[in-house]
């Protein structure tokens, strides 16, 4: 299944386009990972909130289809658990993989850079609300690995250096 008929809201360019499709094809990956199994509704919505930092409605909505479940069920789990944000977090979202690929490449020290350049944890917004910083579990580009991905850009191949560098005008810094 596929979503490439998906028209998001509010698209205002070809690039905005492009990367929100990107995202909403590594959230068919997800859900085809799962085999669109009803009991991995939590799993499938943790992932999800992973990727794209928050279940806004037009994905629970997506969800719910996918796995034949009515959206009060899917929507209903969503705000049960504290752990699942219905809303937008930070201005700016930094996302690091930490699944397999990613791993043996070295996701474990981008993420300490991550969360040391901006003094927050993953699952945490810095206080400005700026930035949230979360992780994420193999949103299938694994041949890029390490990725991060910020705000819409998955960005692969990353290093300490090159995320500091990333975050360093996310965070209004110089
Ligand atoms: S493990 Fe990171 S993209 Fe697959």
């Amino acid at each position: 299944m596929t979503l490439h008929s998906h028209t998001p809201k509010n698209q205002d360019s070809s690039t905005k386009h492009v990367s929100r499709a990107a995202h909403f094809k590594m959230l068919d990956v997800i859900l085809k990972r799962h085999q669109y199994r009803q009991d991995a509704l939590i799993e499938i919505l943790h992932q999800v909130q992973d990727l794209f930092g928050y279940l806004e409605t037009d994905l629970l909505r997506y969800i719910a289809q996918c796995l034949r479940l009515p959206l009060s069920r899917v929507y209903g789990v969503a705000t049960f658990y504290h752990l699942f944000s219905l809303a937008p977090r930070g201005t700016h979202r930094c996302v690091v993989c930490t699944g397999t690929a990613c791993y043996v490449k070295g996701a474990a020290a981008l993420l300490t850079t991550v969360e040391q350049f901006a003094h927050i944890h993953a699952g945490e917004t810095t206080p400005d609300h700026c930035l949230s910083v979360s992780t994420t579990r193999c949103p299938g580009t694994c041949g890029l690995a390490p990725i991060v991905v910020f705000d819409d850009q998955v960005c692969g191949y990353q290093t300490p250096n090159s995320v500091r560098d990333r975050l360093k005008p996310l965070l209004k810094q110089t």
